[in-house]
């Protein structure tokens, strides 16, 4: 297959073993998202249209979770880990018939913004041989250090292979490079692994150009955050730290209010429409889309769940995959909700459960509700009408129906289908005994009296 586009190759066999993990590196998650899916994404969004995933350690797992993520992937084994240019050398099948500009990227760096990757791309356009993302730092420990020489970039030297002039250095490397079409592979070919780790870098490919005679540049990001490389949890957590920042500074430029930014988590596909009101300590999880006009009040957390205008959840409100609020409907303290469609204007304020459940318009769910949906096999609906008023304490035990302006007693056990505009009684009849509450306490008295020891 020949084609003129932009070749992404990811790097991701690296065994990660700073991070000390039974979980491959690229699969652990910044922003809900796995750190490899967040790198196709910037690669795709910034130019790429092909694209190539070099895996090893932990292959099994990272190629199952990559067969659920994308189709047209290519992806290529590299069974020693002897470094980022004999990773980039695993997909050498794509790269030779690839005619087209190829991108390469490190599947632990995922908070590049597309249009910083497409900067590359325009200066292959403008006559480089090899273009490379460099950014600056205070902190450039670890990380490869740019050598520039009159605008060109002529080496790049790894920190362990660093002198102390060159780690005095604080423009480094992000791992993200391009080169004009044709030319990876033998540069890759000339590189050796004479360096203090004994492993082949790609990064020795810039050394490898200039001493041919090709030009590589460095383009410098304005953004150290974009940059920051994953090895181990201090980074894990410093880039989630840059991520929700972003994601926070987003959502207030579009017009949503934050009360307490700092304590409102999202996620990266996480939709919040204007004039959405969010108080703090607020977990937004994966899948979640909140319309316009929303309130999200504290300490609620919700994932896979779909929020219409006017709608008020929480405090302390769950919203669970398939959660699904009409406009104006208001989930209150204390209640779960999962895999349901609650319709507009109905109420489920208190400490309740609605899962595997539709609730019709305007319906009122009382306290202490629960939906027994699940009998240890099989999962059940229970389906509520509109103008239902659902009395306190009422367990649903599904599969049930209640038809429309039905009334279920409070404490009910309701176990069969109730008609529309019927009241359901599911519980005993009360009993009361005259005088028998004050018989029962005199009784209980003299008991306590006579049984105290003497003295
Ligand atoms: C690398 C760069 C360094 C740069 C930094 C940016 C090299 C030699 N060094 O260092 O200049 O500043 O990234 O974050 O390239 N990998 C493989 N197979 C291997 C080794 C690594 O696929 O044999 C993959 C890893 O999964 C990872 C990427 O390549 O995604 C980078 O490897 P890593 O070990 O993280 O390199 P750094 O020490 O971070
Ligand atoms: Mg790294």
């Amino acid at each position: 297959m020949i084609d003129t586009s932009c070749l992404a190759v990811i790097l991701a066999a690296g065994e990660g073993t700073r991070m000390k993990s039974d979980l491959p590196k690229v699969l652990h998650p910044v922003g809900g998202r796995p750190l490899i899916d967040a790198v196709l994404e910037s690669a795709r969004a910034g130019g790429a249209s092909r694209f190539a995933v070099v895996i090893g350690a932990g292959a099994d797992k990272v190629r199952a979770h990559l067969g659920k993520v994308a189709a047209n992937l290519e992806v290529f084994e590299q069974r020693e880990r002897l470094g980022t240019a004999h990773a980039t050398l695993a997909a050498r099948e794509a790269l030779v018939d690839h005619n087209g500009p190829v991108l390469v990227l490190f599947g632990d760096t995922p908070l590049v913004r597309p249009a910083t990757i497409s900067a590359l791309s325009e200066r292959l356009s403008a006559g480089a041989d090899v273009a490379l993302l460099g950014f600056e730092t205070d902190a450039p420990t670890g990380y490869g250090r740019l050598i520039i020489k009159d605008e060109r970039l002529v080496a790049i030297v790894e920190e362990k292979d660093a002198d102390a002039e060159t780690k005095a250095i604080r423009v480094c490397n992000s791992g993200i490079m391009a080169f004009r079409q044709g030319l990876l592979p033998e540069l890759l070919d000339a590189i050796g692994n004479a360096n203090a780790k004994g492993e082949y870098y790609l990064t020795d490919a810039i050394a490898v150009a200039t001493a041919r005679g090709l030009r590589a540049e460095a383009v410098i990001g304005e953004d150290e955050s974009e940059f920051v490389g994953i090895n181990d949890r201090a980074q894990l957590a410093a880039a989630e730290a840059i991520f929700q920042q972003r994601m926070r500074a987003e959502a207030m430029a579009s017009g949503v209010t934050l009360v307490a930014p700092e304590t409102v988590f999202f996620s990266f596909d996480t939709r919040l429409g204007r004039d959405v009101v969010v108080e703090p300590n607020v977990v937004f999880a994966p899948g979640v889309d909140v319309a316009s006009g929303a309130t999200i009040r504290a300490f609620s957390h919700l994932e896979g769940a779909k929020v219409a205008g006017g709608a008020i959840v929480g405090p302390y409100a769950r919203l669970r995959p398939g959660a699904d609020l009409a406009e104006n409907v208001h989930v209150g303290n204390f209640v779960e909700i999962k895999n349901a469609r609650v319709d507009r204007g109905a109420k489920v304020n208190h400490l309740t459960y609605i899962g595997d459940a539709s609730i019709g318009a305007r319906t009122n769910v009382g306290a202490g509700t629960i939906t027994c949906n699940y009998d240890g096999f099989f999962k059940h609906k229970t389906i509520i009408g509109a103008d239902v008023f659902v009395g306190s304490n009422t367990v649903m035990v599904a599969p049930v129906t209640v038809g429309d302006n039905a009334l279920t007693a409070a404490g009910s056990v309701i176990t069969t289908d109730v008609p529309p505009d019927a009241m359901a009684f599911g519980r005993a009849r009360q009993d009361v005994k005259e005088g028998m509450g004050a018989a029962k306490k005199a009784m209980l008295a003299a008991k306590k009296a006579s049984a105290k020891p003497a003295g």
